[in-house]
């Protein structure tokens, strides 16, 4: 079964010999045309007793049972070689071929099978059946013929046995794609010495097929000695190391691909006039790890129809060359590192039907000799930087059936000429800044929609149509496109799998007939950002999308109490509204549930005791700024995949459940601002990715002494006890020995955040998220929340308890510090000077304490210190001068009445002041804060759609954008800087 265009035996010219032979020996024929031996036809009829016809057991299309045709023929025995399938020597009358593919056979076959009495068989094509996971038989040895073996797609399984490898005269081998037909798994698996061996025997081979085989090996290189092959498709073998480059110089290669092999590594050769491939046609390396530059000697390979090298580390430019390549019908460049390159060549390919060139860096405008490709029927140039506009010659391309332009910088009006497209289904436009008007009656074949932050308006005449002639939507998109009403079209759409209206303008109540729109399909709903009030009914009330998985209502301001998903929720988010009520115990039935925010509301009681352990899929769970109180819940199972907790802003109680200690994929756990009472938790530090522990606002008590087990928090970074009853000396040997803390490599561009690793599967559509960690921290003595917390941020903030003691040296070894606030407590001793070794720290705070002696000049050191506070203690001596000092005002050293110097009006008497720095020299240092607020966050929401593409029986991707989520700043309290009590 290879490529659509690779025949598998040459007919013709198999007949054509045949033929000649007839007449060459017509009067033997004559007397006994196809003698075929006893032996042979029981073995045949044997093998037809232990099978069974299963319709369900072939996919193809003209697949039909050719052994029903097989019938024992008393008294002749001419009967077996006309037998559908089987094919005879006409001299010697044995059977040589047996071609039985797409045949409904269905059952086990093993090395006792009677097949494996004909030892004369030169093919053999049982592909396209159901062999029900049978090994390959050894006995396939009896074979020494056989230059013809085809197994593919037959649900073989096991190892692939090593005596294929005396199967020397085999010139076609296809073992591909059995797979497990409900999972899609690799059922067969190829040992590295046996492929080798294969490779080193076999070398009459011409098609050389193992895709979807587990090989887990590197590709031996002697595959390169093949001399004859014309064909090698090992896609999705598991296969790493270095692609042999000399495969590109075979020269009779005309179909290649190693597609789906992520650790595979590669390049892409010279291909000179002399010595490439002449015949070469199709090359896929897609998803490997291939890189290097793009040849331009890559145009010289004149006959390619098929060029697929998306999802590599290719980089530099896409040569200009690739214009010669015009019988090109498919490429696809996507998801590589090229730089800037314009769409020029393109235009040139004029046989293209498909043409992916998602994230290729392409910049400038699209030609209008774009026009030229009218064969494109997909088109996608996702997030690119194309720009201007959308050139009128689209109306040319009157095959194009799917169209992505999202994420560019494309601006101007659609051409009217893009609605001559009367059979365009897919349409993505998302984040340009296209304008004016979509007309849905003139694509009536649309099923996916994309218009997200445009300034385009859909033109809704639905109320004047009949509902027939509408499109049937799966996917509507329509984020930020400024809709102040409820579309009136989705009344009638009955199909719709994934709706988005968040960040527009709807207002008041979700209108009732929304409840009846695609109640059966519906599996993602987004009306989040909006200023919608009332959705349903007040009261509690089940949602009628029964398969629905994503629910995003947040940052509304929906009244009453909170709906009940169905079961099958996957994502929950309903912060920011204005809900009222408790948590139903049904939420415990949401098994699936990964995600749950309802923060921001006005929720109340007390918490299901079932919350911490309903979903082992649950990642997210943000309760915060409620009004909850009681406990926490008790249970959490070790199967736990939480990795965020926020419960701050409530009035939750009583002790810390030990159990947490379960969660050990737990990354942030925000106890804020409650009223719980316990001691300090060591326990938490054998969570061994626990990065945020913040309790500030509580009524944590006692000494925190050493521990009992060692207990480390080996990845903390952000620890904040602030606003509690500790006493006691503060003990950071205890909780930072071993800390990641210590050697840290500052990263600013990423932030901390949980997010669905691989993305989830909502009907055809990847949905990922990324959930961003936020907190409430002091900042300058004012307590600011923070959406988005940058991946290299260190904080400790102890604030507010009563430690006693002094402020350890160890603390210098924490490189990683940018917040070190120490303040109110009962601090005493000397500033260790070891803080001057924290050349990251941006805030120190060490006031309203005891401390005494001078301030340690080596505090000059912290040059990125932009907020220094060391008022009310018992300081003494004078000022350090120059540098960051020379910023600081006076109310950072007021209240020690032992200090003097800049900036506080008290002149030390003899001392030496150092010549202050001239302000020029202060390095440029910018004393922002580098994490602060950065206006908006965003988090880009982007999935993939697997849409159908007929070209063999595999899906290729097509990936479109969900939208851009504006994530705004969720809540900003502010409290009253110092103590409360
Ligand atoms: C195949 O032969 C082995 C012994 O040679 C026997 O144990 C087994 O039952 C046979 N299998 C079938 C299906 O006949
Ligand atoms: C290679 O083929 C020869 C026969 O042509 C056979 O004797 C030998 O065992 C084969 N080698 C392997 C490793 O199968
Ligand atoms: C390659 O094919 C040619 C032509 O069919 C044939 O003569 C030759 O023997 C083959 N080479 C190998 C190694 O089988």
């Amino acid at each position: 079964m290879g490529l659509p265009n690779t025949p598998m035996l040459s007919k013709p010219a198999v007949l054509l010999l045949l033929h000649l032979l007839v007449i060459a020996n017509s009067v033997y024929s004559l007397q006994q045309p196809f003698n075929c031996h006893d032996q042979e036809r029981s073995a045949l009829l044997e093998f037809k007793q232990s099978i069974f016809i299963d319709k369900s057991a072939s996919g193809s299309y003209g697949a039909y049972p050719k052994v029903l045709s097989w019938k024992p023929a008393e008294g002749t025995n001419k009967a077996c070689c006309s037998w559908d399938g089987v094919e005879c020597d006409e001299q010697t009358g044995h059977v040589i071929g047996l071609d039985l593919n797409s045949s409904f056979l269905y059952g086990s076959i093993n090395s006792n099978s009677t097949l494996f009495r004909l030892t004369h068989l030169q093919r053999l094509n049982l592909a396209d059946n159901h062999f029900n996971y049978s090994r390959i038989p050894t006995s396939i040895r009896n074979f020494p013929r056989l230059t013809y073996l085809d197994l593919s797609y037959s649900v073989f399984s096991g190892k692939v046995p090593s005596e294929l490898s005396q199967l020397s005269k085999l010139s076609f081998l296809d073992l591909s794609h059995n797979l497990d037909t409900s999972s899609g798994k690799r059922l067969l698996k190829l040992d590295g010495f046996v492929f080798r061996s294969l490779v080193q025997n076999l070398t009459s081979l011409e098609k050389l097929h193992l895709s979807s085989i587990n090989i887990s090996s590197t590709i031996p290189d002697s595959v390169a000695n093949l001399s004859n092959l014309t064909s090698l498709l090992l896609s999705d073998c598991g296969l790493f190391g270095q692609f042999p480059i000399r495969i590109f110089e075979l020269q009779n290669l005309k179909v290649l691909t190693v597609k789906s092999n992520h650790d595979l590594f590669g390049y892409l050769p010279e291909f000179n006039e002399s010595s490439h491939p002449k015949s070469l046609n199709y090359i896929s390396v897609n998803a490997c790890n291939f890189s290097g530059m793009l040849p331009s000697s890559l145009g010289n390979l004149s006959q390619l129809k098929h060029l697929d090298l998306s999802d590599n580390m290719f980089h530099g430019l896409i040569p200009a060359s690739l214009a010669n390549l015009t019988q090109l019908t498919w490429l696809s460049l996507s998801n590589n590192n090229f730089t800037s390159s314009s769409l020029l060549w393109v235009c040139k390919l004029t046989k293209l039907t498909v043409l992916y060139l998602e994230r290729t860096n392409l910049s400038g405008y699209i030609p209008s000799s774009f026009g030229n490709l009218k064969h494109l029927i997909f088109l996608n140039l996702l997030d690119n930087e194309v720009k201007g506009p959308i050139p009128f010659s689209f109306g040319n391309l009157t095959r194009l059936t799917h169209l992505c332009l999202a994420i560019n910088q494309l601006s101007g009006s659609i051409p009217e000429s893009l609605f001559n497209h009367m059979d365009l289904e897919v349409l993505y436009l998302q984040e340009n800044d296209l304008h004016g008007t979509i007309d849905i009656l003139k694509l009536p074949r649309l099923t996916r929609l994309g218009l997200d932050g445009n300034k385009l308006v859909l033109l809704d005449e639905s109320r004047r149509v009949n509902a027939t002639a509408l499109p049937k939507f799966k996917f509507l998109s329509l984020r930020s496109c400024n809709i102040k009403e409820f579309p009136n079209f989705l009344r009638y759409q009955r199909s719709l799998e994934f709706l988005n209206l968040g960040g527009n303008k709807l207002e008041g109540q979700v209108p009732k007939w929304m409840w009846n729109t695609s109640t059966e399909s519906l599996l993602f709903l987004d009306l989040s950002y909006n200023f919608l009030s009332v959705f349903g009914q007040l009261t509690v009330v089940a949602l009628p999308w029964r398969n629905l998985q994503v629910l995003r209502l947040q940052f509304n301001m929906l009244q009453g109490s909170l709906p009940m998903p169905p079961p099958n929720m996957i994502y929950y988010s309903i912060s920011d509204n204005k809900l009222i009520g408790e948590i139903s115990p049904l939420f415990c039935n949401l098994s699936t549930l990964s995600f749950l925010d309802l923060s921001n509301n006005k929720l109340s009681g007390m918490l299901p005791q079932c919350l911490g352990n309903f979903s082992d899929n649950l990642l997210v769970l943000d309760l915060g700024n409620n009004s909850f109180h009681g406990i926490l819940p008790q249970t959490y199972s070790n199967t736990s995949s939480l990795r965020t907790i926020d419960v701050s802003y409530n009035q939750l109680q009583g002790k810390l459940p030990e159990s947490l200690e379960n969660c050990v994929m737990l990354e942030s756990l925000v106890l804020s601002n409650n009223e719980f009472n316990d001691v300090f938790p060591f326990w938490l530090g054998t969570l061994p990715e626990l990065q945020i522990l913040a309790m500030r606002y509580n009524g944590f008590y006692g000494v925190i002494g050493k521990p009992h087990k060692s207990s480390r928090f080996l990845k903390l970074r952000i620890f904040d006890l602030s606003y509690n009853n500790f006493t006691g000396e503060f003990p950071p040997e205890y909780i930072f020995s071993g800390n990641t803390m210590k050697e840290f490599t500052p990263n600013e561009a990423q932030y901390m955040e949980t997010n669905t690793d691989s993305g989830l599967l909502v009907g055809e559509t990847v949905f990922s998220y990324g959930y961003p960690f936020s907190i409430t921290i002091t900042n300058k003595g004012v307590d600011r929340y923070y959406e988005k917390i940058q991946q290299d941020i260190g904080v400790i903030d102890i604030s507010c308890n009563k430690f006693e003691g002094k402020i350890p040296e160890f603390i210098g070894n924490l490189k990683g510090l940018r917040f070190l606030n120490v303040s109110n407590n009962i601090l005493t001793g000397t500033i260790p000077s070891s803080l001057g070794k924290l050349t990251l720290l941006e805030a120190l705070d060490l006031s309203n304490n005891r401390l005494s002696g001078e301030i340690p000049q080596q505090l000059k050191q912290l040059t990125s210190l932009a907020y220094f506070n060391i008022s009310h203690n018992n300081l003494t001596g004078s000022i350090p001068q120059g540098r960051q000092f020379n910023t600081f005002e006076n109310t950072s050293f007021e209240g020690n009445p032992g200090l003097c110097g800049e900036p506080l009006p008290k002149k030390c008497g003899d001392a030496k002041t150092p010549t202050p720095l001239p302000p020029s020299s202060i390095d440029g240092v910018d004393f922002d804060w580098k994490f602060a607020l950065a206006g908006f966050g965003s988090g880009l929401l982007v999935g993939v759609v697997l849409a159908d593409i007929t070209i063999t029986r595999k899906r290729e991707l097509f990936l479109e954008i969900v939208g851009v989520l504006i994530r705004l700043i969720k809540r900003i309290k502010r409290e009253r800087s110092g103590c409360r009590n």
